[in-house]
């Protein structure tokens, strides 16, 4: 199986001490992976190292099976790797439509840019709605579905996702990943990551466990959410969070209802 990305003992961290102490990840084309773990635990640090904000001390980063360890962050967006970082990234000044221009200024062909905005405005109608309204005068969940249509402006062969629907009301993170998984339907591959680990695995067709800076477990979704283990330290289980994804998550056939009433026990 050849893997779209694949990061193999990536050891990466910022100042003294290693933060990523050795994570091999794979991911396959078309799918969407969410990657979870304890606050701190490095989660952004690896979405940074593939997208190329920071760089691995030791082990490699492939995509497309090209090593792109040294690649800078504006060659990686050049193949295909964007990244949308956890706090808002839209210019709140710029009109709704001229942010979907900005997210293909790296691009040379700008009528494939025009091309690829109109169907990211077909996937994502507020960018249609709200064209001429400045971007800082949408709501976040909002912002956030211009955001995810901006990546589609650069054909993105790998979204990096970090934290999508953190600061969002429920009916926001809804749409959100509801989002998520049409991209994914399209063909998109997805790597994001994660707070509200339930609504994350109910909508990814896998789920990475980040620990330690190592990546303990990787398996479905829906296995994770079954997981007693998992469901106890990082899914908040007792709580009845009870994700409302119908129609949302993957055909994992097992209904969410499922899912979190197992989860609460
Ligand atoms: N720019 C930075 N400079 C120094 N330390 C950082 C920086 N970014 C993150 N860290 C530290 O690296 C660790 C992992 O951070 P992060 O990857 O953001 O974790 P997570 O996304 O899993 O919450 C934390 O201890 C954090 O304080
Ligand atoms: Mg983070």
């Amino acid at each position: 199986m050849d893997f779209l990305l694949s990061l193999q003992g990536v050891v990466a961290g910022y100042g003294a001490g290693d933060i990523l102490k050795g994570v091999d990840l794979d991911i396959s084309p078309g799918t969407v992976t969410c990657l979870i773990g304890p606050n701190g635990a490095g989660k952004s640090t690896v979405l940074k190292t593939v997208s190329g904000l920071l760089r691995p001390r030791i082990g490699l980063v492939r995509f497309k099976g090209e090593e792109i360890n040294r690649l800078s962050p504006r060659a990686r967006l050049l193949r295909g790797i964007v990244h949308v970082p956890q706090d808002r990234s839209l210019f709140p000044a710029m009109t709704v439509w001229d942010n979907l221009l900005m997210g293909g200024y790296v691009v040379k062909d700008q009528k494939a840019v025009r091309r690829r905005i109109d169907e990211a405005a077909a996937v994502f109608p507020i960018c249609t709605r709200r064209a001429h309204d400045q971007a800082g005068s949408l709501s976040g969940g909002e912002q956030k579905q211009v955001e995810l249509a901006r990546t589609l402006v650069l054909d993105p062969g790998l979204i990096l996702l970090d934290e999508p629907s953190i600061g969002l009301d429920p009916k926001s993170r809804h749409q959100v990943f509801a989002s998520i998984r049409r991209l994914a339907e399209s063909g998109r591959t997805v790597l994001l990551v994660e707070q509200n680990a339930r609504s994350g695995l109910a909508a990814s067709d896998f789920g990475a466990v980040l620990e330690s800076g190592v990546v303990r477990l990787v398996a479905t979704g829906a296995s994770l959410l079954e997981d007693p283990e998992v469901a106890r330290l990082y899914l908040g289980a007792g709580r009845a969070a009870a994700p409302t994804l119908s129609g949302v998550t993957p055909d994992t056939g097992r209904s969410p209802s499922t899912i979190s009433s197992e989860g609460a026990r």
